[in-house]
């Protein structure tokens, strides 16, 4: 199989189950994830074809891992239990877990009141203004009102405030290794892996709730920082929807590109260039995490996997940690947001 590209990191636009015929055996120092949750996210059929829950999958990782070579793999909070199983299955050893908390989660779950309304007959949809969809395989495609949904029955007032889910604030990033061979020490001494580096261990520089504000979309002020590299295009700069949709989130209207996860659905919708079917990922990671996992789990100069490479954030985080990468893209429509990584450095537009 041949790669999409080799430079900076080598890149394959393959199915990472066949991982065996794209590395060889025990050449990487460390596996770095953001796979599939398998929660079938936004009707994507990739993101429930079950490949995180499949011990042969993980197996296949372990393979091509060095012997004390590290895997940090997220998952979804209600589901990765069965990831973890699956990788422990695989002949992996759970080692920790990390948790990346966030405080802009947006909790999707249905109301009460919705419910109870629903329950009792009620033409829920009635009254309500709903925004104009956005183009299929975008968030916005999602069905959205203009306002917060108001109780039409005395029972569904009695539960006003109440909802069916909790807003989510975390996710969880597992924490294995590749067995040993022999001793800790002996692993090192000959594999160079197996040994987190004290200087990055720690909660310390990692950002608490309350100033992980830039993990998400809708930050304002003069406090933005730089967040990710830039991912996206406006389809057409001089629109007036694209200027109010950068006005909305406190963008630069004609800086050149967008980091991804500083946009909006209806921002989104407006970075698809004619005639292709999307342009940015819907689940980028921020590349600042990234960085911080892949310093933990790879050696300087190692070489870092990530099987599901997305947009690449992963492939970015281990060249700016100076660490070598390699990625595994089975869409072929995300290969571009790889190319612009790669081939841009990392944008300070919003800076
Ligand atoms: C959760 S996303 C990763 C996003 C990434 N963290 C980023 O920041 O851009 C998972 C990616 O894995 C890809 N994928 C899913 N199954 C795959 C497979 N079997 N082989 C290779 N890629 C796969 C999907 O197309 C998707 O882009």
């Amino acid at each position: 199989m041949r790669a999409y590209r080799t430079t900076p990191a080598v890149v394959y636009n393959a199915d990472s189950r066949r991982i065996g015929e794209l590395l060889g055996p025990k050449s990487v120092h460390a596996v770095v994830t953001d796979p599939p949750y398998e929660l079938g996210f936004g009707g994507r059929a990739w993101d429930r074809q079950g490949v995180a829950f499949d011990p042969a999958f993980w197996a296949g990782l372990l393979e091509v891992t060095r012997p004390g070579g590290m895997l940090m793999a997220f998952g979804a909070r209600r589901l990765w239990h069965r990831m973890a199983c699956a990788v422990e299955d695989a002949g992996w050893e759970l080692v920790d877990q990390i948790v990346w908390m966030f405080d802009d989660g947006m909790d999707t779950s249905e109301t009460a009141p919705h419910a109870l309304d629903r329950e009792a007959g009620v033409d829920v949809k009635e009254g309500r203004v709903r925004l104009a969809d956005g183009p299929a395989g975008t968030y916005a495609r999602r069905v959205r009102y203009r306002d917060r949904y108001q109780a039409k029955t005395d029972g569904a007032r009695a539960w006003e405030g109440f909802s069916s889910g909790l807003r989510p604030c975390w996710e969880p990033v597992l924490v294995a290794r590749a067995p040993r061979d022999g001793s800790f020490g002996h692993t090192l001494a000959v594999w160079g892996t197996g040994a987190f580096p004290a200087a990055t261990d720690g909660a310390a520089d990692m950002p608490l709730p309350a100033r992980s504000w830039w993990y998400g979309g809708h930050a304002h002020g003069a406090d933005r920082p730089v967040v990710d590299c830039a991912l996206v295009r406006p389809a057409d700069p001089g629109s007036p929807a694209w200027f109010q949709a950068c006005d909305r989130l406190g963008l630069v209207a004609d800086a050149d590109t967008y980091p991804a996860d500083v946009l909006d659905a209806a921002a989104l919708a407006l970075t698809r260039p004619a005639g292709r079917r999307r342009l940015a990922h819907p689940t980028v990671k921020p590349l600042a995490l990234m960085r911080h996992l892949v310093a933990l789990a790879c050696p300087a100069g190692g070489l870092v996997l990530d099987p599901f490479a997305g947009s690449g954030t992963t492939l970015q985080a281990a060249l700016d940690e100076g660490r070598r990468a390699v990625g595994v893209e089975a869409d072929p429509l995300f290969l571009p947001l790889i190319d612009r990584r790669l081939d841009t450095p990392v944008q300070t537009l919003l800076a």
